[in-house]
């Protein structure tokens, strides 16, 4: 089985070639003899880039199939150039042991369409009181690579030390999700001018600060690698330089929508913009999009939570935090990064498949665009634009902040080991 893409430009550079791929893996590119059973794929005028990574991505199975499973999320994830995601752990019941990781990878496997990689949590039933098995997990067939306790804080400094410390000899990352919980108690939105003037208690710039100062010096001290999630506002992204300038192992993530929305859209009540961490001021998403073109945040990371309607279209403070985002990711980026002259292609390439591969561990993914590497690629249009509707969207949920909004850079195709997963917005 072989397939020829003809005509695309690898990262948006240089002349057009075609690219050769046979059982999953790159053959030749340049000038290519399409051989006779081979499908081919027109790309010219597009790039081609290796295919997406995301680290943070709600998959909701099992326990809340009703919103989203591993099959649609994984359409969704293939839909938006695709080619593995790492699916938290903040399921019913917990994906704490080996039975659960297992199953969610397995499923993954079943599916096809992405390599799904379970992250493991890092303590018991995410209730921060004892460390779970993270080695019978990391040692399970799903050999989990990342622990979280996403949707909440190891906020436990003991545990989340003795998390960092045992994640050292396992080989593995801890991946935080930043917020002190003392700080955060009935926080509705940014802690400022507007939640204020709304009335909605604040969630303080400090409450995920002082936790990311607080992991970096204790990674530090153990040697460990920490991971950041939804860095979200200008004083994380000092805390990471300073950190990163000392030689601490830390890596972080910027979501999608921390790089576009603000909390101007408080004034929409829409329940669709909340989030956690909120939405922040503009200063922050000025100072996030340098951070991630500067590399002292690392990656994109969706951070796609589906959430049913009836935990969407309530009133504000009823309502779930989060919203989807693999579908729409590679546009924003496009919208906030690309178009403003912050990064290339090849930037991109970076940001949204390189780093989180090597952040994930992952040694077929993220790979250089050359011969004898395996074919996971995704190829984007970047002069098209689309709108974006929530109810045609892959996942169940349609929990869109972009709803009617016209967004440049439109993912053509995705190819997972040479097969083509999604093609002209269709699955494959
Ligand atoms: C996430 C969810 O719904 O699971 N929600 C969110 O607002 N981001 C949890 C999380 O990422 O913290
Ligand atoms: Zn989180
Ligand atoms: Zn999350």
């Amino acid at each position: 089985m072989s397939t020829v893409i003809q005509g695309a430009r690898p990262y948006g550079e240089g002349d057009p070639v075609d690219v050769l791929i046979e059982d999953g893996v790159i053959t030749a590119i340049g000038a290519v003899d399409v051989p006779e059973d081979a499908d081919v794929l027109d790309a010219s005028g597009q790039v081609l880039l290796p295919g997406f990574v995301d680290l943070h991505t709600h998959l909701r199975e099992p326990g809340r199939e009703d919103t989203e499973t591993i099959d649609t999320g994984s359409a969704a994830a293939a839909l938006g150039g695709y080619t593995a995601v790492f699916a938290m752990a903040n399921t019913d019941p917990v994906a704490d042991n080996a039975v659960i990781v297992e199953h969610v990878w397995r499923r993954g496997q079943e599916v096809g369409l992405v390599d799904v990689h379970p992250v493991g949590a890092v303590t018991v039933g995410l209730k921060g009181e004892k460390l779970a098995e993270l080695g019978t997990m990391a040692n399970s067939q799903a050999r989990v690579k990342v622990f979280s306790d996403d949707g909440l804080c190891v906020a436990d400094p003991l545990l989340m030390r003795r998390a960092l410390e045992y994640s050292t000899a396992l080989d593995v990352v801890i991946a935080q999700h930043a917020e002190e919980p003392r700080l955060t108690v009935g926080a509705q939105a940014h802690e400022g001018e507007r939640a204020a003037r709304l009335g909605y208690p604040g969630w303080p710039a400090a409450a995920e600060e002082s936790i990311v100062a607080r992991d970096c010096l204790l990674a530090l001290h153990a040697n460990a690698r920490l991971h950041v999630c939804h860095v979200s506002t200008t004083g994380t992204a000092d805390v990471l330089a300073w950190a990163k300038e000392r030689g601490t192992q830390v890596t972080a993530e910027v979501t999608p929508h921390h790089l576009l929305l603000t909390d101007e859209r408080l004034a929409t009540y829409d329940p669709v913009n909340k989030v956690n961490p909120p939405l922040r001021t503009q200063s922050d998403t000025a100072r996030l999009r340098t951070a991630l073109a500067e590399g002292v945040i690392d990656c994109v990371a969706t951070d796609h939570a589906p959430h049913a309607v009836q935990d969407k279209d309530t009133e504000w403070t009823a309502a779930r935090p989060g919203m989807l985002g693999l579908q729409t990711a590679l546009s924003i980026v496009a919208e906030t990064m690309v178009r403003t002259g912050l990064l290339d292609w090849r930037g991109v390439a970076r940001v949204m498949s390189e780093r989180p591969a090597e952040i994930g561990n992952l040694a077929d993914h993220g790979r250089p665009i050359a011969v004898g590497e395996p074919a996971n690629l995704t190829l984007v249009d970047p002069d098209a634009e689309w709108t974006v509707r929530g109810a045609e969207l892959a996942s169940i949920a349609a929990n869109t902040p972009y709803e009617g909004m016209r967004l440049p850079g439109v993912v053509t195709a995705t190819l997972l080991r040479g097969r083509i997963t999604a093609r002209d917005g269709k699955i494959c």
